[in-house]
Formats: C-alpha cells, sequence, structure tokens
C-alpha cells in the first residue's frame, strides 16, 4: 500500500479534496494512506509559530526549520520514506512520467512551503525531490501536493473502476486524448461522428488514434517533437 504524509501548515486546505472521488475510494479499498499533518503541532514557540523573517531582509516569512525538522525526523522515525517531496516553483514540474513513476513508490513524504517559503538547510538536509506544477506562483505547496497526489492516486491498480482507463488518459501515451461522446446521438444539432456507433472495435480505435494525433498536432505539437524517435 502506498502511503502519503503531507505536512503543512493549512492541513485543513487539502482535507476535503481527499475526502470525494477517486482518492476517497482508494483509501476506503486500503490501496492508499494520505495522513495530514499540521506543522504548529512541532512548534517550540509559543503561539505554536513556525515562521520567521527572512536573513538580510526582504518581504515575506520564511517557515523556520526548526519545526520542520522535527516533523520529518518524527515521521521517519516511524516508517522509511521513498521520496520526501518539497513543493515549489523552482522544482521539476511536474508530468505523467513523474507521476507514473511515483505510483511505483511506498511511502512518501509530501513538504508543503507557504509564505516566503522554506529554510534552504531543511531543502539540502531533507528533501529528495522537488516538484513543481507549473511556471506560476501558488500562494503555498497545498495545492500542488494535492494535484501530485491525485495524479499518482488514479494510477493505482483497482482506484479507478475501469482497470484500462487511467492507461488511455491524455499523456500517458505522449498524446492527448481522443474527443468522447455519450447519449444522446443527436444533440442540438450535432450528431455523434457514425464511426462510434458502428461496433467497429478496430475502426473506433483507428478513428481514436488519428483523432488524438491530430488534436496533439494542433494543440500540443511539442509533445510530437519530444517523442522517442525508435
Ligand atoms: N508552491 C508555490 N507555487 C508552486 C508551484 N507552481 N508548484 C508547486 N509548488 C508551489
Amino acid at each position: 500500500m502506498i502511503r502519503i504524509d503531507i505536512i503543512s501548515v493549512i492541513p485543513d486546505l487539502m482535507k476535503s479534496f481527499f475526502e470525494f472521488s477517486i482518492c476517497k475510494r482508494a483509501q476506503k479499498n486500503n490501496l492508499v494512506e494520505i495522513v495530514l499533518h499540521d506543522l504548529h503541532n512541532f512548534s517550540s514557540k509559543k503561539h505554536r509559530q513556525v515562521d520567521d523573517y527572512p536573513f538580510g531582509g526582504g518581504a515575506g516569512m520564511v517557515l523556520s526549520p526548526e519545526p520542520l525538522s522535527k516533523a520529518i525526523n518524527q515521521l521517519q522515525s516511524e516508517r522509511t520514506y521513498d521520496e520526501v517531496i518539497f513543493f515549489t516553483p523552482d522544482g521539476e514540474t511536474l508530468t505523467q512520467p513523474i507521476a507514473n513513476g511515483l505510483a511505483n513508490k511506498g511511502n512518501m513524504l509530501f513538504i508543503c512551503g507557504h509564505y516566503k517559503g522554506i529554510d534552504e538547510r531543511i531543502r539540502q538536509k531533507y528533501i529528495t525531490k522537488e516538484i513543481s506544477i507549473g511556471d506560476y506562483v501558488l500562494s503555498g505547496g497545498e495545492l500542488a501536493a494535492a494535484v501530485t497526489a491525485d495524479a499518482i492516486v488514479r494510477l493505482i491498480p483497482g482506484a479507478i473502476g475501469d482497470e484500462t482507463s487511467a492507461l488511455t488518459d491524455s499523456f500517458q501515451d505522449g498524446l492527448l486524448s481522443a474527443p468522447v461522446y455519450t447519449r444522446p446521438a443527436h444533440f442540438e444539432g450535432i450528431d455523434v461522428p457514425e464511426i462510434l456507433l458502428s461496433g467497429h472495435d478496430k475502426k473506433i480505435s483507428e478513428w481514436r488514434f488519428e483523432q488524438s494525433l491530430e488534436r496533439t498536432k494542433i494543440r500540443r505539437p511539442d509533445l510530437l517533437k519530444n517523442e522517442d524517435p525508435t
């Protein structure tokens, strides 16, 4: 079973996210355990303070090293972690191959920064991987942690109803997904492509592949350039 521990100054921000949909079902079926930890519980200061002013001046607060180290050390004394991941805009951009790799791990510890960031020494000493979810700045790592956990959890066998569904996701074969339709076959003047009603599985697969390729060419030509030439 995969276990994901998440340390944050606002764990409640992620609480309801993990209580719904696929993450909820995966936890109920013991495929994954997601445990939220409030960094304030590891503060030894009065008022449970966990941040401080940056040395050298400048705007914003920095998460202090002591509570983070205390939290990480306590969790690491209880189990070993395959990865200790810090969410930060200067990390490696999350992609499907990275999510696939993480879905094959066991225990993972996620650290969410807040304010201006976390003390650099925590990054040097404890962090094994740094992930960004895109080239924009969020108020904290919580949403990035939730996004990453969701991308991982849906890949765990049994987490989504249709076993093959995760494999046909956009990006899973380096292409965007083909368009999908459901009933009714005629809606507001637009018909479902005839081929999808034909019952001809091979032709449907070919059509979906062509559509995927076309969509990727138009919307994300960069994905085709990255294709392995072998
Ligand atoms: N924290 C703030 N911005 C972030 C981003 N884009 N990705 C991951 N963590 C972040």
